[in-house]
């Protein structure tokens, strides 16, 4: 069933804002969507109702540790992970990965290899080199195609050797929208012996996720880009982060999920994310169809059904999106888009589209718009990898329009009007 618009929209407050006289368009999605009302109450609820430290011997304590039980259970079954006690809380993937940087680089040692892209955010990027140097480990870096916008799997081939020991992935770019194979990619790693780590942050807004399907170690994303607050939410094998010796302190149980999840957490965070899969869950009951093959051969859990067939849901509207705005951008004269532009081959991409225009500079662009009503980004939206490859960094990036499923095909065709009138006059 293709998506009710209007229901959806009313879902989302920010959605009825005004810019002046004229409505907002949120095209700035892949740095951070609005978010439903649902959210809003759980956020609300957990601070009139829970906002206590957990583990206490107090009504307020204990319904702060039961929301916190709860919100590793939802995040399992968002993931498919085999526990809740494999999701571990933080403040956002960037911050996580940073920890991660810390526990997993006392397994290796000089002269050890690590593989990264030239399609990362920056947030999977600079701190993987940063453990590699101290490590002193070799980096390698998996180029993409600059025609297609997509890895060649021989590449990687080429790149994996007997000393390979972890790998650092990008699921879905957030500048070309490039969806990658990564379940092929860490089939690849783990038979060498590698340890993966997938940055799924771009990937979750738009499609099901499954890590015992994927077959990666580690994985990350942030809710604050699939509906919810600024929470990051990291997944990992069960053993691998039982046998990782955790910058805790001493007063800390030494079990998982625990042992990660350092300081006083964010519980109206946690909430919040609630939230954001309960919407996904009523997308998915109201729109989605049966939320996929299961993996593996074991059935999915029933929230993870429905996450998974809202996801698929909004993929298909989203393809519709990424058509229109492809199109509508390619039509005007000079425009290049990066990224993946033939419709065959749009399953394998998110509705991020990004593109420039000889002597056209982006934040010029975008400011007209914003000033318009209609956000989009510019410059390198933190995947400085991905325009340093593409020779961009110096010409100020690139225009980034982000369209998610609450967008409509009538605000991609004013946006693509507003583009090409700027175009014209300049
Ligand atoms: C692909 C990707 N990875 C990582 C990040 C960093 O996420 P966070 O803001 O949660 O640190 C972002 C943020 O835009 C992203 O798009």
């Amino acid at each position: 069933m293709s998506l009710d618009l209007p229901a959806v929209r009313e879902r989302f407050p920010a959605l009825a804002l005004p810019h002046d006289d004229r409505p907002r368009v949120y095209l700035d999605n892949p740095a951070g969507t609005q978010v439903p009302t649902v959210v809003l109450d759980r956020v609300r609820a957990a601070m009139v109702e829970c906002n206590a430290n957990m583990h206490g011997n107090f009504r307020t304590s204990q319904r702060a540790t039961e929301l916190s039980q709860q919100a590793h259970e939802v995040m399992a079954d968002f993931y498919n992970a085999a526990s809740p006690g494999e999701i571990v809380f933080g403040q956002n993937m960037t911050t996580l990965t940073f920890q991660m940087t810390r526990v997993l680089a006392p397994l290796f040692r000089e002269g050890d290899e690590m593989i990264t892209t030239h399609m990362e955010h920056d947030g999977n990027n600079t701190p993987w080199r940063r453990m590699a140097a101290e490590r002193r480990m070799v980096v390698r870096t998996l180029p993409f195609d600059r025609d297609t916008y997509e890895f060649d799997l021989a590449d990687l081939d080429a790149l994996i050797n007997e000393r390979t020991r972890f790998a650092a992935l990008n699921f879905a770019s957030n500048l070309l929208g490039t969806i990658n194979p990564i379940k092929d990619m860490c089939r690849r790693l783990r038979a060498a012996g590698a340890i993966t780590y997938v940055d799924a942050v771009q990937y979750a807004p738009h499609g099901p996720i499954d890590v015992q399907d994927l077959g990666c170690d580690l994985l990350v994303s942030s809710a604050y880009k699939w509906y919810g607050p600024h929470q990051g939410v990291l997944w990992g094998r069960e053993e691998l982060l039982q046998s990782l010796a955790a910058y805790k302190l001493s007063v800390v149980a030494d079990q998982c999920p625990d042992k990660f999840e350092t300081g006083t957490q964010s519980l109206e965070g946690q909430a919040g994310v609630i939230g954001a899969v309960e919407y996904l869950q009523w997308l998915g009951r109201s729109y989605g169809g049966d939320g996929g093959p299961d993996a593996g051969g074991s059935p999915l859990p029933p929230r993870t059904r429905e996450v998974h067939a809202a996801l698929g849901a909004m993929a298909d509207y989203e393809q519709a999106l990424s058509e229109r705005l492809v199109a509508g951008l390619q039509a005007i004269d000079g425009v290049r888009v990066h990224g993946i532009t033939d419709r065959a081959a749009f399953t394998r991409r998110v509705p991020t589209v990004s593109f420039t225009r000889r002597g056209l500079d982006p934040a010029d662009l975008a400011t007209w718009l914003g000033d318009r009503g209609v956000y989009v980004w510019n410059g390198h939206s933190y995947a400085l990898p991905v325009v340093q490859f593409l020779g961009l960094a110096d010409a100020g990036g690139v225009v980034r329009v982000g369209p998610t499923h609450y967008n409509t095909l009538a605000e991609i065709d004013a946006a693509v009007e507003l583009i090409d009138e700027y175009c014209r006059a300049h």
